[in-house]
């Protein structure tokens, strides 16, 4: 064991001193991993927001567009593929407008609605929580729910998880049973409240902390349906957010969420989803490099009150957020998504299995139609865009050991402002299959990486690429396949020695056996 150790440190010294002129350097030690890489960080979020419900999974029965009870084939068999391992509903700003029960019985008989938030249209209940947990099922995924603090009340949100998870005889089991549904659901993860301190109510810390205890208390466990309660978390860097809810209410909860978009200009000019120059291009990457020390920070405070990390950061609303394609609803959020998308996407999901010990959950805004979505649908014909291939080629790190890392990259330069070129991240799988995924943010050059792998012996290489002739390249109905998924053949190895050539803009997945 000892000469095992002493020569894995002589290989890693010469590793450092025949590369030391070497550009991008980067050292995996593939039998040292500890940490589990929840799948759950692969997950997404659909709100009741523009064409995400309405259009995007729910068409209904009688539609022309293939569906099993009401929801998109198509949708349902491309989330599948990636293997969508949760899927957090039903808001967003709605979830704290949103009475379940105007969603459940007979759909003529179902409450209207108006979406305040987003765009004022009508709400007229058709999807609700028989449709979405029925969406789960048919997607194999584990559902989110996001239970109404803002404007509901304790008494709604705690028969709504009694109807929903309750087995025995009770007035919200029988309820259900009426609607259709003898057995109950299994729903782990309930958000109690979402963004309290904005559109959630536009609460303070310490009133939110009292509030949240108030509810958690009657989130209840339900024969063996235990209940992992997500108390609602800071906006982007408010870290006196993540204190104050951290000592008054840290012990009620098991999850604690975040929310960061990465808006390339500000709030009131978001930018535009493909007409961009590069030096936009450069601020999107930089801004959602941000989300390292975001979660770093927060970690930080979480660890003063949690040192045993019991207590999970949910990422519960990430991605792009642009203003709307010209011409559509501006509250329906609809954007297009390009290669400099896919590059953000990588770079996000790399951060994530970094903080992989805190890091329990991480949902990308919004699956279909809206912000940086997988999806986009037009009536009956669908897109499947430049994110959705960066979710095809990383769900192999879903529950695979993370391994640990040591890299120093080349910079991508602006003007005066430099960020790392390169991104990365490596997993062994239950297989013992190594999976490492590399993102290349550099526009215009390529970028040569000298890898040392210790405690492996690999016989085999393989690798996919995603990239494009240009970083505002997408798919679209004309051309859906314009930014899409590739055999790679820029790796090669020599010994323990693996070089690897990653092109400009680009994402890569590579498989080592
Ligand atoms: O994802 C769109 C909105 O962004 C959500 O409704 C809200 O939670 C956040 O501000």
């Amino acid at each position: 064991m000892k000469s095992k150790k002493t020569f894995q440190i002589l290989t890693l010294l010469l590793f450092c001193s025949v590369s030391i002129s070497a550009q991008n350097r980067l050292i995996i030690e593939a039998d040292q991993g500890k940490q589990t890489i929840n799948r759950q960080i692969y997950g997404h979020f659909s709100e009741h927001l523009g064409r995400c419900i309405y259009g995007g999974y729910w068409v209904g029965e009688e539609s022309s567009v293939p569906n099993t009870r009401g929801i998109r084939n198509d949708v349902v068999n491309a989330l599948k593929d990636i293997r969508i391992p949760n899927l957090r509903w039903p808001g967003g700003c709605f979830a704290d407008e949103y009475h379940w029960m105007d969603g459940i019985g007979p759909r003529e008989n179902r409450a209207k609605m108006i979406n305040t938030h987003w765009g004022g249209v009508v709400e007229d209940n058709s999807f609700g929580t028989h449709e979405f947990l029925d969406l789960c099922e048919q997607l194999g995924t584990e559902p989110y729910i996001s239970a109404n603090v803002g404007s509901g009340t304790v008494e709604e949100m705690s028969k709504w998880i009694e109807y929903v998870t309750f087995d025995g005889e009770s007035p919200m089991a029988n309820l259900r049973r009426q609607n259709g549904r003898d057995e109950p659901w299994k729903v782990k993860y309930w958000g109690i409240g979402n963004e309290s301190w904005g559109c959630g109510g536009n609460m303070r810390p310490e009133y939110y902390a009292d509030l949240y205890r108030h509810y958690a208390t009657y989130a209840r466990n339900y024969g063996d349906n235990q209940i992992y309660r997500i108390a609602c978390g800071a906006n982007g860097g408010d870290y006196n957010w993540t204190e104050t809810v951290m000592q008054n209410a840290g012990r009620q909860m098991q999850g604690l969420s975040l929310h960061y978009y990465t808006v390339p200009r500000d709030w009131s000019d978001k930018g535009s989803a493909t007409n961009f120059d590069e030096k936009e291009y450069f601020t999107t990457i930089e801004k959602t490099l941000f989300m390292d020390e975001l979660i770093t920070k927060h970690s930080l405070i979480m660890d003063r009150y949690d040192p045993q990390k019991r207590v999970g950061m949910i990422i519960d609303e990430w991605g792009t957020w642009y203003n709307v394609e010209p011409g559509t609803n501006p509250g329906f959020l609809y954007q297009q998504n390009t290669m400099r998308d896919a590059v953000v996407a990588g770079i996000n999901l790399n951060i994530f299995n970094s903080h992989s010990d805190r890091v329990q959950m991480a949902n990308l805004a919004q699956t279909v139609n809206v912000l940086q979505a997988v999806i986009l649908t037009d009536e009956e014909k669908m897109v499947l865009t430049p994110t959705y291939w960066v979710f095809y080629l990383y769900k192999v790190h879903q529950d695979a050991t993370l391994l640990p890392i040591s890299f120093t990259s080349n910079q991508y330069r602006q003007g005066d402002r430099a960020i790392d070129a390169v991104s990365v991240s490596a997993s062994k799988d239950a297989d013992g299959k190594i999976h490492i995924t590399l993102v290349n943010a550099d526009p215009n050059n390529e970028q040569r990486i000298s890898t040392q792998l210790v405690g492996a012996s690999v016989k085999n290489i393989s690798g996919q690429m995603l990239t494009a002739d240009k970083i505002n390249d997408y798919n679209s109905i004309d051309q859906p396949s314009k930014v899409s998924v590739k055999e790679f053949k820029g790796a090669s190895l020599s010994g323990s020695n693996l070089s690897v050539v990653l092109p400009s803009k680009s994402v890569v997945m590579l498989e080592l056996k």
